[in-house]
C-alpha cells in the first residue's frame, strides 16, 4: 500500500510511544507524529524510531514534538487525519480507572482544545481514563460530530478475552473468537454467548466446551484483565496490547477499511440505548463511526449492557462540567 496523510498520537509515555511505534511500522503513513509536554522526551524517541528504520524497513517518518497545555508547538499535528489521545496519568495498584476522573478531565480537555484548533478535520481516538468519561468529555471539548469522536477499550478487552480462552484450552489465539462490549470499568459486559472456538476443525460455542462456572471465572478474569497487569507491574498499566488496539482502531479509520471493531461509540437508540458513549461493535473508516452494528444478545446480556449505559450517564452531567 502506498504511504499517504500523518496520524499523531497525543502523550508519548508508555502508551502513546509504543503506539506511534506501531503506527510507523505499519508503513502506510507518510508521517507520525507524537507529542508530549516533557521537555524533549518526544523528539528523543522520534530519533530512536527514525534510527530504527534502516533495521525494520520503514519509510514513515516520525516527528516528535513538546507542547505545552495552552498550546504551544500543536502546529505540528495540522492535517492528521486521525489523532489518538494518550494523554494522562494512568493508575496504580488498588486504584480504579475512575478514580483518575478529575486529574485526566483536566488534561482531556486541554488536550481537545487544542486538537479542534489545529486538526479541525481529524478523527479522534480517545484511550485516556476513565475510557467513556474521556471519550464522552473530548467530543464535548472538541464539538466535533459524535461519530469523529470515539474510544478504545473494546479491541483490547477483547483480545484479553480471546487470550484467556486460548491460553485456558490450550488453543491458538487464532481459533478463539470472543466479543467485549459495555463500559472499560466495572460495567464491562464481556459476551459470553458471542464466544466461540474452534476444535479440530469444528467451530464450536464456548459454552459447549467449558462448563459456565469456568466461563464465569474467564469473564471475571477479563473485567479485571487491566488491574491484574497493573498489580504485577506495581506501577503504570498495560500497554503492549493497549497500544495494538488504539494502532488497529487509527489504521482502520485511515485506510477508510469499513472494518467492524469493538470501540466506544455514541449511540443514538441501538440496543434500546441512547445518548451515551458505550462500548459496541462499529464499522470504522474516515469519517470515524459508520455504523453500529447490533447483534443479537441474552436477555442478561443485554440487561447489564443497559447498565453499563446508565452508569456512563450517571456521570454525564460531571463530565460536562469538567
Ligand atoms: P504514562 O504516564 O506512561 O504516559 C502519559 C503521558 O501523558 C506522559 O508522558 C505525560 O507527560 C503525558 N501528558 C500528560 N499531560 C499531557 C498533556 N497535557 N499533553 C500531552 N501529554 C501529556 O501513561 P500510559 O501508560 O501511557 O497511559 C496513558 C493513559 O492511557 C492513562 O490514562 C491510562 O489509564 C490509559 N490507558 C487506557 C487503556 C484503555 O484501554 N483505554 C489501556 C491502558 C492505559
Ligand atoms: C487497562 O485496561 C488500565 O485501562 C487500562 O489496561
Amino acid at each position: 500500500m502506498a504511504r499517504s496523510g500523518k496520524a499523531t498520537v497525543i502523550g508519548a509515555g508508555f502508551y502513546g510511544s509504543t503506539t506511534a511505534q506501531r503506527l510507523a511500522e505499519y508503513d502506510i503513513f507518510d508521517e507520525v507524529v507524537m507529542t508530549d509536554i516533557r521537555d524533549g522526551w518526544s523528539e528523543g524517541l522520534a530519533l530512536d524510531m527514525n534510527s530504527s528504520r534502516p533495521i525494520e524497513g520503514f519509510e514513515t517518518l516520525v516527528v516528535g514534538k513538546t507542547t505545552t497545555p495552552d498550546g504551544q508547538g500543536y502546529e505540528v499535528i495540522a492535517d492528521s487525519s486521525v489523532v489518538v489521545v494518550t494523554a494522562g496519568v494512568p493508575r496504580k495498584p488498588g486504584m480504579s480507572r475512575m478514580d483518575l476522573l478529575g486529574v485526566n478531565a483536566g488534561i482531556v480537555r486541554g488536550v481537545a482544545e487544542n486538537i479542534a484548533e489545529y486538526a479541525p478535520d481529524a478523527v479522534v481516538i480517545v484511550v485516556s481514563n476513565p475510557l467513556d468519561e474521556m471519550t464522552t468529555l473530548a467530543q464535548i471539548a472538541t464539538g466535533f460530530p459524535h461519530e469523529r469522536v470515539m474510544g478504545q477499550a473494546g479491541v483490547l478487552d477483547t483480545a484479553r478475552f480471546t487470550w484467556f480462552v486460548a491460553e485456558k484450552l490450550g488453543l491458538p489465539v487464532s481459533a478463539v473468537k470472543t466479543l467485549t462490549l459495555g463500559s472499560h470499568g466495572d460495567t464491562m459486559v464481556p459476551v459470553a454467548s458471542a464466544c466461540t472456538v474452534v476444535i479440530d476443525g469444528q467451530e464450536k460455542l464456548l459454552a459447549d466446551v467449558l462448563p459456565q462456572d469456568e466461563i464465569d471465572a474467564l469473564v471475571t478474569r477479563v473485567r479485571g484483565g487491566g488491574a491484574e497487569v497493573v498489580a504485577l507491574l506495581k506501577t503504570g498499566s498495560a500497554y503492549y496490547a493497549p497500544s495494538a488496539a488504539a494502532a488497529r482502531m487509527a489504521r482502520a479509520v485511515a485506510t477508510d477499511s469499513g472494518a467492524t471493531i469493538p470501540v466506544c461509540a455514541w449511540l443514538t437508540g441501538q440496543y434500546g440505548i441512547a445518548d451515551v458513549y458505550l462500548g459496541v461493535e462499529a464499522k470504522l473508516g474516515k469519517t470515524g463511526v459508520q455504523q453500529i452494528v447490533e447483534r443479537s444478545l441474552s436477555d442478561t446480556e443485554l440487561a447489564q449492557l443497559r447498565e453499563a449505559a446508565d452508569a456512563v450517564k450517571s456521570k454525564a452531567a460531571d463530565i460536562a462540567s469538567m
